[in-house]
């Protein structure tokens, strides 16, 4: 068997939560591969509104097994109080939620680093979910990272304290912050403790044993591709490989066991926190997206940028992702804007470019835009794509024809079942 993969082909938060829940009546297991508590997705379910941040989002199905691979940063805090999300709601997710031993754990100290790198960098920041993620993956490639494997091991107290000291010694070359040590440090370990009780895997060896199995998996990414570590706006990035590359790294299954890349996007471009975005509308446009998508963060609350969609920016993380089909997602939200359009080009040094340059940072790209009708109609209650009004479907027609690739499903709604296949 191979292994189908959703990620986000834009800056995060495009709805890969809601649709890896729709998507998992049809598989086995799901397996996050990179990130870890900076990711937030968002599930609504009878009623009831979900919010993960490193369980993976088939955790509601029933017969799914969910796996947290190697390539994720764990913070055991996080995901303790996400386990107890799940007992609140009556969700049994023992022998169904497996922890790779070799993903890396997020010491309460990689979290004040990351502050204070935050508060360091002053104006240039990059606008961090402040979980530790950017800490956590410097250590692991620095071989300096403890990985949850350790905690069985002998040692693993007098490995944490080393690492700790160095933190410690490092966070003094930075603006002072303000923690509790000893807090901080005793909730870490007794929730380290709590995980315990979950099965410990390889993860590598689970899942490839899985594939030869005929079991069917699906990878579910976290954030985007224009924020991977390599070809996302460096330096406005996050610390992992978010692009198709990253499911073979972070679960240990090699290029030829890739199947489908289903890419999420949203019918418009959002962004959260700092760093280019072309299409970016910074006028009540983009207060009036923001309102109709309710475009604040998941996990930090924070008010999302909001913009048009934009083709060469698709087209780019299409390539870099080998995505086969798209999903696209809030058509609904807007289907509530005034005026509608897209970025088919950029104008770059007064040149015509379909590329994002390599100096993005320091000079903007001018997008070039195309205006579509407006169909100013709610879609929430459709339940057949050619119900949508003619408008909103010569949208979804005229975008998949630029950017290349099938448009298979869209989404009109956070409900599971509000969605459209094609
Ligand atoms: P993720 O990080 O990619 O999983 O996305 P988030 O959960 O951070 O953000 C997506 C937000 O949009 C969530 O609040 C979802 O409930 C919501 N959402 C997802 N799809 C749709 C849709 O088609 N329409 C509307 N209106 N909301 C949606
Ligand atoms: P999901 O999985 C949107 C952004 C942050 C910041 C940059 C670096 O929900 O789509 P980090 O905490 O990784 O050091 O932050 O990346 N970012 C996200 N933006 N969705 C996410 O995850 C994100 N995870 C990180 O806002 O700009
Ligand atoms: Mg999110």
């Amino acid at each position: 068997m191979k292994i189908d993969v959703i990620l986000g082909l834009q800056w995060g938060d495009e709805g890969k939560g809601k649709i890896v829940d729709y998507l998992a009546e049809r598989y086995d297991v799901v397996a996050r591969f990179q990130g870890g508590p900076n990711a937030g997705h968002t599930l609504h379910l009878g009623g009831q509104k979900y919010v993960l941040h490193t369980i993976p989002s088939g955790i509601f199905r029933p017969h799914i097994t969910n796996l947290i691979g190697n390539g994720v940063v764990l913070d055991p805090v996080v995901l303790r109080r996400e386990l107890e999300q799940l007992d609140r709601s009556g969700v049994d997710y023992r022998n169904r939620l497996l922890l790779a031993r070799k993903a890396h754990l997020i010491l309460p100290t990689h979290r004040w680093l990351d502050m204070a790198s935050e508060a360091h960098k002053g104006q240039a920041k990059i606008g961090s979910t402040l979980k530790g993620i950017g800490p956590t993956y410097m250590d692991k490639t620095g071989r300096n990272g403890l990985r949850l494997g350790d905690v069985e091991q002998p040692g693993f107290r007098e490995r944490y304290e080393m690492l700790k000291q160095k933190h410690i010694e490092l966070l003094r070359l930075y603006p002072p912050i303000a923690f509790d040590l000893e807090a901080a440090e005793a909730e870490w370990f007794a929730s380290l403790q709590a995980l315990r009780a979950l099965p410990f895997v390889d993860g590598e060896y689970y899942l490839n044993d899985a594939l030869n199995n005929g079991k069917r998996v699906l990878a579910e990414g976290a954030q985007g591709a224009m924020l991977d570590i390599d070809f996302g706006t460096y330096p406005f990035v996050t610390s992992s490989n978010t692009v198709t590359a990253g499911v073979c790294t972070g679960l240990g299954v090699a290029p030829q066991r890739i199947g489908q890349v289903i890419g999420i996007s949203k019918a418009y471009c959002t962004r959260v926190g700092s760093g280019p975005f072309p299409t970016e509308l910074t006028d009540t446009l983009g207060d009036q997206l923001r309102q109709a998508g309710s475009e604040f963060g998941s996990t930090t609350g924070r008010p999302r940028r909001c913009g048009w969609l934009d083709v060469p920016q698709l087209r780019y993380t299409i390539q870099l992702t080998g995505a086969t089909e798209l999903c696209m997602t809030k058509l609904d939200v807007l289907g509530l804007m005034p005026e509608i359009a897209v970025a088919t080009h950029y104008r770059y040094h007064g040149q015509q470019t379909d590329q994002l340059p390599y100096d993005l940072c320091q000079v903007a790209v001018e997008p070039t835009l195309k205006k579509y009708a407006s169909w100013l109609s709610n879609l929430s209650g459709a339940s057949r794509f050619d119900q949508l009004p003619a408008a909103a479907q010569a949208y979804v027609e005229e975008v998949e024809a630029l950017i290349g690739i099938p448009i298979r499903m869209v989404s009109v709604g956070p409900g599971r079942e509000q969605l459209l296949t094609r």
